[in-house]
This record gives structure tokens, sequence and C-alpha cells, in this order.
């Protein structure tokens, strides 16, 4: 049985606004995209996931849509998606699109009506409720800050990006639940017409083409029915709201039976569609649910954030510790029960990696032991335009330069999401390539003259070679392509080892990465099978000391190096 192209694949998630400008306003577009592709074949990116491009407000650059079945003339046609699809194809590159299930924007003339009348032909589409009267036992001093013509919210629910998750609408006299921006109405997934015309909309896109969706936001497409209030467990968070425990609002038992259906969809089209979700997990058995337990008729590829962010969502990122990632790669390998990871390190809504994880002092060096991670061990491997070339957060300095309204509504405790999503970086010159136009929707980072892909790609020694390096290798490589993985010197605090090696015993793989600012002996506690070797072949070394090298005995590995070699 061949495997489905997913597995082995690099997804690059592109954010359309700010990878390439072909028109000059400013802001990135279809055709923008169309024009780099050759950039993203010569990196070796199998797909791309484009982060929504649909027609919305851009209350939350994209998230917000209004019309599923086109294209924002900000970005470009359908006939710009068409081709952009038929060149990527060329390429051999997919195209995954972001599919926001969970909420529309609310100018989609599903709400408009909907939020028209309480008797309207979509009245039931959205999650609607009168409210309970303010003087009612039980409704919080928070509920009270929220409440219209003597009717509270119905519970203590808090939208994630601030405030109530509970909007009035006077010509309802009723509330509207939102998990994210009021801009964003929940949609009613109990309502089986909801169900069929989100469907609909999901074959529009397949019978376009599509390489698959990545699900947004998924666990929280229902709803407790009986509207029941969340615990409150002590505290604010940075928008000022009291912390929930979300029990009532996120994965919800109904979510799976989406899933399945979603699932069967996709694998009714030819060429394997992926289904990718987006969830955030607390640990590895959860994300092993989203496969769909012994069944794996879910998700093909939830997002295993453990490796990357850590318990990102309780505020924690995870430091630079070979510990921390060895225990979520052996996770993945020993728990998913064959079920291939998708391991992510960045995306749009969090800061760059290059950041969480450097030091400040060795950030390109830090940079390469990540990407070492992404594409050297047994996952499906998803980044983000600008890691490979070491793009860094640049959040703003003043309230009045933010255009993410969390970062306007939470300031400055909570400064938002554009620090992780500026122009990419082409050139070292005007504008770093991404426009003509110096107005740019957001700044780009002041360090473009020296990262970017002109320059670095002239560079053997910078962070995109390295990437390209290692993306190659991935593929070539058969104990890097399909070996399974054995983590060497498992209590080494500085020194991240790990041996890959196919199931035939014909190709294995060390890589070691010295996670530590020391220069560190290397100790490997080889398996007896793979200790017959004696002419290790360097695949790829950050360090030039480290290219040379002819035996596996006394390597001394510089701070922050990786050495990845061949055993036979
Ligand atoms: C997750 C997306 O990645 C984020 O950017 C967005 O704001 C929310 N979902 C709401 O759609």
């Amino acid at each position: 049985m061949t495997e489905p192209w997913w597995k082995h694949a690099l997804i690059y998630e592109i954010y359309p606004r700010s990878f390439a400008d072909s028109n000059g306003d400013g802001v990135g577009d279809l055709n923008g995209i169309t024009e780099h592709l050759d950039y993203l074949e010569w990196l070796g990116v199998d797909a791309l996931w484009l982060a929504p491009m649909f027609p919305s407000p851009q209350v939350d650059f994209g998230y917000d849509i209004s019309d599923y079945e086109a294209i924002d003339p900000m970005y470009g046609t359908l006939e710009d998606f068409d081709r952009l699809q038929a060149k990527a194809r060329e390429l051999q590159i997919r195209v995954v699109v972001d599919m926001v299930l969970n909420h529309t924007s609310d100018k989609h003339k599903w709400f408009l009506e909907s939020a028209s009348s309480r008797d309207n032909a979509k009245a039931d589409w959205y999650v609607w409720d009168p409210g309970v009267p303010m003087d009612s036992r039980g409704v919080t001093e928070y509920q009270k800050k929220f409440g219209h013509e003597g009717m509270a919210p119905p519970n203590n629910w808090v939208s994630a990006f601030g405030g109530s998750a509970w909007e009035w609408v006077p010509a309802r006299r009723q509330f509207y639940y939102h998990f994210f921006y009021r801009q964003q109405p929940d949609l009613n997934w109990r309502n089986p017409a909801v169900e069929a015309a989100m469907f609909n909309m999901m074959r529009f896109w397949l019978d376009r083409g599509v390489a698959g969706f990545r699900l947004d936001a998924i666990p929280m497409l229902f709803e407790d029915p009986h509207l029941r209030n969340e615990e409150e467990t002590g505290g604010v968070n940075e928008q000022g709201d009291p912390n929930l425990h979300r029990r009532y609002t996120y994965n919800l038992p109904q979510v799976h039976d989406v899933l399945r259906k979603l699932r069967s969809l996709a694998d009714s089209y030819p060429g394997d569609p992926v289904v990718i979700g987006e969830v955030y997990s607390y640990d590895t058995a959860a994300v092993y649910t989203w496969y769909g337990g012994e069944a794996q008729d879910e998700l093909h590829l939830p997002m295993d954030t453990l490796v990357g962010f850590g318990h990102s969502f309780l505020g924690q990122f995870p430091r630079f510790r070979a510990a921390h990632f060895r225990k979520y790669i052996q996770e993945a390998a020993t728990q998913l029960r064959g079920s291939r990871p998708l391991f992510v390190f960045d995306n749009h809504d969090n800061p760059r990696s290059i950041d969480r994880f450097g030091d400040g002092l060795h950030d390109t060096q830090i940079a390469k032991l990540i990407a070492t991670i992404l594409l050297t061990t047994p996952a499906t491997a998803m980044t983000y335009y600008g890691a490979e070339i070491g793009m860094v957060t640049t959040t703003p300095t003043r309230k009045q330069d933010v255009k993410d309204p969390i970062g306007i509504t939470g300031w400055p405790k909570e400064k938002g999401r554009d620090g992780a999503r500026t122009p990419m970086q082409w050139t070292p010159g005007a504008q770093a390539g991404f426009s003509t136009n110096p107005h740019t929707w957001l700044p780009v980072a002041a360090n473009y003259t020296k990262v970017n892909v002109e320059t670095e790609s002239a560079d053997p020694d910078s962070l995109l070679n390295w990437n390209k390096r290692l993306v190659g290798l991935r593929r070539t490589e058969p104990a890097l392509h399909n070996g399974e993985i054995v983590l060497l010197d498992g209590e080494n605090a500085d020194v991240l080892s790990y041996l890959r090696r196919t199931q035939d015993g014909r190709a294995a793989v060390i890589v070691s990465m010295n996670m530590s600012g020391q220069s560190q002996t290397l100790a490997l506690d080889l398996p007896n099978t793979e200790t017959r070797s004696n002419s290790p072949r360097v695949l790829a070394a950050t360090d030039k000391c480290l290219q040379a090298i002819t035996s596996l005995n006394l390597i001394v590995l510089p701070p922050f190096s990786a050495l990845i070699v061949s055993l036979w």
C-alpha cells in the first residue's frame, strides 16, 4: 500500500497578508504567493497551508469569513486561486486551505438573516439565548456588566478574546454566543442545516482540487445545551476577565461525530486530502483522542503542539531543554499507537520559536536545532513562513500601532499577535522585497537587511541552507524518511540524541544536538546492532569541526551544534 503524501510532508503555513504583495497595496495577495512558488519548491515544501483568504471584514484578519466560496478582493479572485493551484501542482506542491467551521463573520449573510428576527429561516443557525433577568439568583457582577434591557447573559462564559462571550441583539432581544470576537458568532452545529451547509462548502473546495483542510478552532464547535456556568479557577486573564475551566465550551463529544463525517468526506475524494486539526493538548494522551482512538477515523493530523509550544495555552512556553524535547518526541513515538504525529513550532498566533527558545546570543544556532528536531524526527512537519530564514517576533511598542484587536483591548499585558505576522523578508532591498509600497500593513522587521531569502540563499552556512539541507535529507535518507526512532543517552541534560533506523536494518542515522552553551563530549549508548559501524558518514553538521569526523568516539560537540551521521 502506498503511503499518503502527507505522512512525510513539509507543510508550510502562509499568512496571505504577509507573504508577498504583487499589486503594491501593502498587503500580500494570492498572485504574490504564485510568484514565489519556485522558492518553495527550491526549499522542498510539499504543501502550503493558506490561512484564510476568503472575503472577510478582516476583524480577525480572515478568521471572520463573510463568504466561504470566494476570495477576498484584497487577495485576488477565484481565478487567481486556480492559477496558484495549477502552478503549485506543476511543482508538486499541494494547497491546503483553512476551514473556519466554528464561527462566521457577523457580516455573513447567514448571520445577518439570523439576527434580524426570532422567526426567520436561519433563526436557529447560531447560538441564541434570551439571557436571565439581571436580578435573578446567581448572576455574577461580571455578567451584569454585559446586561441589556434588564437581561444579563445566560451564564459566565468569557470570550477567549476578551469580555463576555455573549452579545446582545436588540432586534431579537436575545444574546448570541461567540467564543472569539463578537464579530465571530458561533454557528449552531446542533442544527443539521448548518452541518449540511458547511459540508457543501467543503465539497466546493475539494471539487476545486484542494489537498485538504486545516480545521480552525475545531474543539470549540459545540457548547453545553444547558449553558451551565463554567467553573472559575481564580484570578483574571490578560484581558481582565475571570479565568475559567472550559468544560462546557471545549471538546464536547459531538465534535467527534462531526469529525468522523468530515473524515469520510475527505476520504471519499481521490488524492488523499488531509484533515488537519488545530488542537492544543495538555498531554499526548489527549492528542491521541483526536485521531479517533482505535478506529482512527477522525483527524489525519491533529497538531501535536506539545513539542513546540508545551502548555502555551496556560501561558507557559517551554524552555530550550533537551529533556523537554526528549519527553514529547518519545511520547509521540510510543503513545500515538502508530498514528503519524504532526509537529509544529511556529504559527501566526504565537511568538516565533526563535525568540521563545533563543537565549539572545545564539538565536540562529538555536533555530538550526529547532529545524533539526522538526525535520529529522518521525513526524509530519509544519512550519510557518519566515521560520526558515530566522524571522523574529516584532511586537509593536506603541498601542496606536497595534492591528490585532486583542492587542488593543489587552494592551499592555496582551500586545496581540502582530509580532509574528510581519512581512516576509525576501531581499535586503526596500520593504525587504515584500512590496513596492513603503506603507506595508505591518512594518517590516528591522533585521531584514541580513535576514532574508536572497542573502541567506547565497550563504552555505545560513539557517535557510541548513533547512534546505535537512529537507533534502529527509527525502533521500531512508532512515530519516521512514525509520523508527530510538532515543539515546536519555539522562543527558545537555545533548539530545536519537537514532533513526529502517525496519530492515539497512540504514541508520544518528542525530545529536548540543543544547547547551558549553562544549559536550558525545556519549552514545548505541544499541548492539548499531555498534558495528566503523565508518560513519556525516550527512550534515552545523560546525566545520564536525564535518570531518571519521569515528563516533570522543566527539566534542561545540555549543548549540548539531551533527547528523549515517552509520553505514
Ligand atoms: C485560531 C486561529 O489560528 C486564530 O488566528 C484565530 O484568531 C482563531 N482561531 C479564531 O478563528
